[in-house]
Parts: C-alpha cells; structure tokens; sequence
C-alpha cells in the first residue's frame, strides 16, 4: 500500500503562502511516490474545545456541526502529518488551534500518532514564526511522533498570497524537509516490522494537588 501522509493547512487563504508552502513539501513527497492530502482546517467553522472530556470515554469528540471526527480518523490512518499554520500575533492562527487542541487531546491520548512521522511549516510576513513553529512542534512532540525537519525551523517569509515563493532560503528549507520525510518515512516503513514501538511503563497522571 502507499505511504500517505495528511498536510493541515491552518490558514484560512485556500492559496495562501502555508498552503504554498505545504504544496511545496507535498509535491516533493508526491514525486517520491508518496500520497498526500490536504485538509484545508483554517477555513472551516471550527469550534473551540469544550474541556468535557467526553472523548475519554467515546474516542470521539463529542462537538457536532464541523469535519473533526472525520478528519481525526484521517490522522490516524496516515503514516505522517504536516501541520501548517500562518503566524497571527506571534503565535498559530486561532482556527488550527481550535482543530489541534480536539484532535490532538483524543488522538495522543490513545497514542494513535506515536510513531507517526511528524512536520510543521509556518508563513509570516516578518516576526513571530519560530513562536508558532515551536507551537505546533508540541502538538507533535505530545504525541510521540518522530519529527522531520528542514533547516532553519522551515519558516517561509511572505505577507500577501504568493509572495513565499520568493522567499529562496524558505523554499531550500522547505525542499529540504520534504526530503528528509522521504527519508523518514521510508527508514519507518522499513524499520516499523522489525523493530515496532517499545513497551513502556503507563503514565501516571498527577495533577500537583495529591
Ligand atoms: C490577524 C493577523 C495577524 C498576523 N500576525 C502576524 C505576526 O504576528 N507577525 C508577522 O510577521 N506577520 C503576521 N501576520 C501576517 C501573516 O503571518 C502573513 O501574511 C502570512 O503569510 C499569511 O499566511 P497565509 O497566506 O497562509 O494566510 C498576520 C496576519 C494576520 C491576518
């Protein structure tokens, strides 16, 4: 079967300079073979976790009226995730975090992304872009993913849409990163039969309070 791997474009500009930049990393894991899909988070209604914790229970996230479920059991049917984001005051833009915070609380909590191969792109005009990489790489880093990387945290400069694609030493990095998913993902593809995710002792939840 194809290597898949799920890009969630966190901007609400279906063509802006993060869905560019994830074009980018995804045409290059395309010529490799590999299948991509984008889901195009930012433009969606998506509502704001709601703390119920319902999803302990039921796996699923119990807010209607939005893609999130459907979109939850892509991310776990997939053998990598890029997470793009725009930067908004220095951080990630507020409907990606909406996405994350759900899919990701049900997602790691069943450790359905541990060994996945994970990656994060940001676009921003000027400031603020390592904040809201290192943002995202949380989100990954939770789940115990293995991360991919590119140079220079695969920051990409641009204010109006299309204006990343000037930004050279983005697209080297960026280039950069999607062949080191290849990479990665072929090194996991390969390994995962042999040598599959360790046992590890359960994680004790405590809350500093007892
Ligand atoms: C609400 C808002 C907040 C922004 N905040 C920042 C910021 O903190 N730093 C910055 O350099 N650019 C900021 N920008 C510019 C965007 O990061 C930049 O235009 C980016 O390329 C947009 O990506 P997109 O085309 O994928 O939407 C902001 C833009 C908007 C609309």
């Amino acid at each position: 079967m194809r290597l898949k791997v799920i890009a969630c474009n966190g901007s609400p500009n279906v063509n802006g300079n993060t869905a560019y930049a994830l074009k980018v990393v995804s045409s290059v894991l395309e010529n490799h073979g590999i299948e991509t899909e984008i889901l195009q988070v930012g433009s969606a209604l998506i509502s704001p976790c709601s703390g119920c914790r319902a999803c302990a229970k039921t796996g699923m996230c119990a807010i209607t009226g939005d893609d999130l479920n459907l979109w939850i059991r892509k991310l776990e049917d997939a053998d990598g995730i890029i997470l793009g984001s725009p930067v908004y005051f220095a951080g990630i833009a507020s409907p990606m975090k909406c996405f994350l915070d759900r899919a990701f609380y049900i997602l790691s909590r069943d450790r359905k992304l541990r060994g996945k191969i994970g990656a994060a792109v940001v676009a921003v005009r000027r400031s603020g872009g390592s904040a809201a990489y290192d943002n995202l790489m949380r989100y990954l880093s939770y789940s115990e993913m293995l991360i991919a990387t590119g140079s220079y945290w695969t920051i990409i400069h641009g204010r109006d849409p299309g204006e990343a694609r000037e930004d050279i030493e983005g697209n080297d990095s960026l280039t950069i990163l999607a062949e080191n998913m290849v990479w990665a993902l072929r090194i996991r593809e390969e390994a995962f039969p042999v040598h599959p995710c360790p046992d590890t002792p359960q994680r004790r939840i405590m809350s500093f309070i007892r």
